[in-house]
């Protein structure tokens, strides 16, 4: 809000002393996302940041599993996107109900008996886990490794966790996997792109099934957690979603706008000047996509500050617009409807344990999302 005041487009600096464009506007945003002049690959992308940092930048030590259509151009991407759309088929993602139903069901049984949890580590962050897993027919036994893979990965770092290590033991474990699943291809994502005609390489295997395990993860836990704060700070609206869980959707997709687990999307660079709103971006600079400034820019929503699931909010751009709109929307929004409502019916008197000053986000420029959320169940 207070950098929308000098206009839907901003030069910032995050304090690395590299200037980044920042778009702020809802119709500036959407805009932006869909064109074509608006690059992501990593390569370009390297390039432009090493001239920005004045030559002392240098890249991450490996590529392996960066190779992925999130960091890709058409044509590459365009290839890449539809080897993953075909695997995503309405059948899959069905078959995925009742395996997220009984995941969920479990959890809460393990959280039932205790009087206070930290709703993040034993619901939001164990629920998308084991889906994607499941999904991807991946054995990542250990939740705690997982998550601090991911979380290194997406840069909610800790102190004490290297992302170069996170990243090379994630590839390293994956590598094994498609070893395992060329031999004994099961019915899985993964044996699926294995198989396809398309025929992706060993890396953009990799970086395919980093990239699904990464997207697939962090973001749901966020949406769960945001979710479930915003109805705490909104408890007319919980005691709704309990008395009529079909209102659940509309509250998903509300969560997405009024506080969706992507503050920014991905890092993107000019390849030629482009034109957004009255604001001419030069070529070669660094681009970053508000979308939670687009979500809550009141030239596109009324009020846009109130948290209100019944009010026809149109297009949010938590899941992004453009080609590489999220993949995965289908899949976020099943399973954040079957979170929201196996919650709910559990523990309907559910409250903030802690004072509103102690809760905590992460630091972090793309991913939304606290480091903690204690609750009190009270069944
Ligand atoms: C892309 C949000 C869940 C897989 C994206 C993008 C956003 C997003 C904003 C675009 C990023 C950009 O343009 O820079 C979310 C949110 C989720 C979620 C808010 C949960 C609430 C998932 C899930 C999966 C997934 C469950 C997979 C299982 C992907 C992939 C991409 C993507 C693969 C890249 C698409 C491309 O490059 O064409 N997501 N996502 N996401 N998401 Fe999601």
């Amino acid at each position: 809000r207070l950098w929308r005041e000098d206009g839907p487009v901003v030069r910032v600096h995050f304090g690395d002393g590299v200037p980044r464009w920042l778009i702020l506007g809802y119709e500036e945003g959407r805009a932006a996302l869909a064109d074509p002049r608006l690059c992501k690959d990593i390569d370009g992308l390297e390039s432009v940041i090493a001239r920005k940092y004045g030559g002392t930048w240098r890249p991450p030590s490996t590529h392996d599993g960066l190779r992925h259509m999130l960091n890709a151009d058409p044509p590459a991407h365009t290839r890449l996107r539809k080897a993953v759309s075909r695997a995503f088929t309405p059948r899959r993602m069905e078959a995925l109900r009742p395996v997220i139903e009984e995941t969920a069901r479990g959890l809460l049984d393990g959280m039932a008996g205790h009087e206070e949890v930290d709703l993040l580590r034993a619901y939001a962050a164990p629920l998308p886990i084991a889906v994607i897993c499941h999904l991807l027919e991946v054995d990542i036994e250990d939740t705690f490794t997982f998550r601090e893979w991911t979380k290194a990965l997406v840069g909610t770092l800790e102190p004490g966790i290297d992302p170069a290590r996170a990243h090379d033991e994630m590839v390293a474990f994956l590598r094994n996997t498609l070893r395992r699943k060329r031999l004994e291809p099961g019915e899985d994502m993964l044996s699926a792109l294995l198989a396809d005609d398309a025929a992706l390489d060993e890396g953009e295997l990799i970086g395919m099934a980093l990239l699904l395990l990464i997207a697939g993860h962090e973001t749901t836990v966020n949406l769960i957690g945001n979710g479930v704060l915003a109805l705490l700070h909104h408890r007319a609206w919980l005691e709704r979603l309990v008395a009529d869980p079909a209102l659940i959707p509309d509250a998903v997709e509300e969560f997405l706008r009024y506080d969706g687990p992507v503050n920014m999307a991905t890092p993107r660079f000019t390849a030629a000047p482009i034109t957004v709103g009255d604001t001419v971006i030069p070529e070669g600079e660094l681009v970053l996509v508000a979308l939670s400034g687009g979500n809550r820019d009141p030239r596109r929503f009324t009020d846009p500050s109130r948290f209100d699931p019944s009010v026809e909010h149109g297009q949010h751009l938590g899941f992004g617009h453009g080609i590489h709109y999220c993949v995965g929307a289908p899949l976020a929004r099943l399973e954040g409807g079957i979170a929201f409502e196996a919650l709910l019916q559990r523990f309907p008197n559910l409250e903030l344990a802690v004072d509103e000053s102690q809760l905590r986000w992460h630091p972090n420029a793309i991913i939304h999302g606290l480091k903690r959320l204690p609750v009190r169940l009270r069944e």
